[in-house]
């Protein structure tokens, strides 16, 4: 089985000291960086956009995976794949036509991602998992860190291992919202090999992000 990378979302850091702790968290042991984009309209709150994506790229060769929450999407995907994205990923209700948007973000040359909110059902993969190489499962509605787990989309994540594996491509199955040190375990149990977590890893400050990391992981 594939170990499991950490994938810490830098909305818990520090935005006044980004490029350092970009570079804590790469010290630290995260194996992607995980960057929330928000447009106050998809989804309830803004925050980063590709000209910091840019000025944060020459401070880690962490691959950076970033997690697009803007409508319409596909107008902006050159820009952050220009910016230095690594992975690009991308919601269904995002854009009128989320097949065309993940070959072109292929096009593009980075990985295409799919993510699934809570109420969209594993089922929406059907005609999409020939195409994508990570697939996001949404244990928060999207918008802010610091939410609770959604316990049932532990379900969604033990159906979408299972349709992975019937696939036989080689898919990233990642989770993203109240990733903690009670909920990693569950999540990779359910079939998780990509962990994203805020709150849990920038909790206790810049001496404690390794240890977080760590336990995240599994020990
Ligand atoms: C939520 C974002 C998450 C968020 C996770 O819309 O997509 O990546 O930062 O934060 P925590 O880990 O605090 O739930
Ligand atoms: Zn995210």
């Amino acid at each position: 089985t594939s170990p499991i990378l950490i994938s810490p979302s830098i909305l818990s850091a520090d935005f006044a000291r980004l490029g350092e702790e970009v570079r804590a968290i790469d010290e630290a042991g995260a194996d992607w960086i995980h960057i929330d984009v928000m447009d106050g309209h998809f989804v309830p709150n803004i925050t980063i956009g590709p000209g910091v994506v840019k000025a944060l790229r020459p401070h880690t060769k962490k691959p950076f995976d970033v997690h697009l929450m803007i409508s319409p999407v596909d107008q902006y995907l050159n820009a952050f794949a220009e910016a230095g994205a690594d992975i690009l990923t991308v919601h269904p209700e995002a854009g009128p036509h989320i097949h065309r948007s993940i070959q072109h973000i292929k096009s593009l040359g980075v990985q295409a991602g799919v993510v699934l909110n809570p109420g969209t059902p594993a089922k929406m993969l059907d005609y999409l998992i020939d195409d994508v190489d990570l697939i996001l499962v949404m244990s928060v509605n999207p918008g802010f860190g610091g939410q609770s787990f959604i316990t049932n989309q532990l379900r969604k994540i033990e159906a979408i291992r299972k349709m992975i594996e019937k696939s036989g491509r080689d898919i990233r199955l990642q989770v993203d919202g109240g990733i903690d040190f009670t909920t990693a375990p569950l999540a990779i149990e359910a079939g998780a090999d990509v962990l994203v977590a805020g709150t849990a890893t920038f909790r206790g400050g810049a001496s404690a992000y390794a240890g977080n990391i760590r336990t995240l992981r599994g020990g």
